[in-house]
């Protein structure tokens, strides 16, 4: 991968339509928008301002996901969160909406960067880094401020609670836009996790923040994830529902659906997403794909512990786990 004169990477876009590599159009900008395909002649717009790198037979059910997937997040208040808030998390300020969620997530994340993270920066290059479902884009921020150049993904421009607020969080060079040591930047991007428009082995870390569960096919996410990965890269999932029984994360995934069809009238399902996870499905879908994984378990506290113990009791059913999982090449 080239670096310019700012040091932003120049990502090696490939067409997400024929596979064809892509020229950066804009350069020098947190958002670049590849020229047209010189493969198949597609051309490619903006959203949001930001390049639309979705797949064209895709599109229109991922922007029906996306435009449902909005409307429950604003509906939940996800959009009343000041830049200030923004900024600050995984790390809740008062204000900060559902700011128990965030406390939970907190902990998966410096899980993840004292463990995983922080190890791998310490030989001092600045990692590549793939953030998945990057939603409003707050863990490529967080990546930049660790030295990372992080290219945030989604198939969500909404400018509050997709990836058009990540536009609040860093400069027009990609940089972070509040003061401190950041050394890395953010790229940001639409784009569908099953059809990666980047180059084979071009990353060191593939993340999937709270998304993985919303793959459609953990096979095709899974193989997308390796085909990018760097030999020596690492695939990471972020705060994804764990479950050991199969048929509690069913059980889930169906009250889930009726509540969305009670409130707002659709089930938020177009992508026909997997919406939970089993240990034993990451293991033989991972193991096509060519990785193996290990898991790290943050702690959570005691609140945390009760709360599930008694979820477990009302439900009748084991409520969810979220581990830290962690895949390297075979
Ligand atoms: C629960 S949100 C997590 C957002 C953010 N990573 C965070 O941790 O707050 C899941 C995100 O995954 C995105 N997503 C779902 N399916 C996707 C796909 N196939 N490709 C890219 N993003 C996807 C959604 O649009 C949404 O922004």
């Amino acid at each position: 991968m080239t670096m310019k004169a700012d040091d932003r990477p120049r990502w090696p876009w490939r067409c997400p339509d024929c596979g064809a590599a892509l020229e950066e159009g804009d350069g020098g900008t947190f958002l670049p928008c590849p020229l047209p395909c010189t493969g198949c002649g597609r051309p490619f717009t903006r959203e949001e301002g930001l390049a639309d790198l979705r797949p064209a037979a895709a599109k229109a059910r991922l922007q029906r996901f996306a435009d449902e997937y909005a409307a429950v997040r604003r509906a939940e208040g996800r959009d009343a969160i000041a830049v200030a808030d923004l900024r600050a998390l995984p790390w809740p300020g008062p204000q900060t909406p559902l700011a128990w969620e965030w406390l939970i997530r907190a902990k998966s994340y410096e899980t993840f960067l004292d463990h995983a993270l922080r190890p791998r920066l310490a030989g001092g290059a600045a990692l590549r880094a793939l953030d998945l479902g990057a939603g409003v884009g707050w863990l490529s921020h967080r990546l930049a401020w660790e030295g990372c150049h992080a290219l945030a993904l989604d198939v969500c421009a909404d400018r509050h609670v997709g990836l058009g607020a990540a536009r609040q969080l860093v400069d027009l060079q990609g940089r972070v836009a509040d003061d401190g040591p950041a050394t890395g930047s953010v790229t940001l991007a639409l784009a569908d996790f099953n059809h990666l428009p980047l180059a084979d082995s071009s990353v060191d870390l593939v993340i999937f923040n709270a998304a993985l569960h919303y793959s459609p096919s953990l096979s095709t996410s899974l193989a997308e994830a390796a085909r990018v990965l760097a030999p020596q890269g690492l695939v990471v999932v972020l705060d994804s529902p764990f479950y050991e029984d199969a048929a509690a994360g069913r059980a889930m995934a169906a009250e889930r659906r009726a509540g969305f069809m009670k409130r707002f009238g659709f089930a938020s399902d177009a992508l026909g997403s997997v919406d939970y996870l089993t240990r034993g499905d990451l293991a033989q879908e991972g193991l096509a794909a060519g990785l193996r994984w290990r898991y790290l378990i943050p702690h959570h506290g005691w609140r945390w512990t009760l709360r599930r113990a008694w979820r477990r009791r009302r439900l009748g059913r084991e409520s969810a786990a979220f581990p830290v999982a962690l895949a390297e090449r075979l």
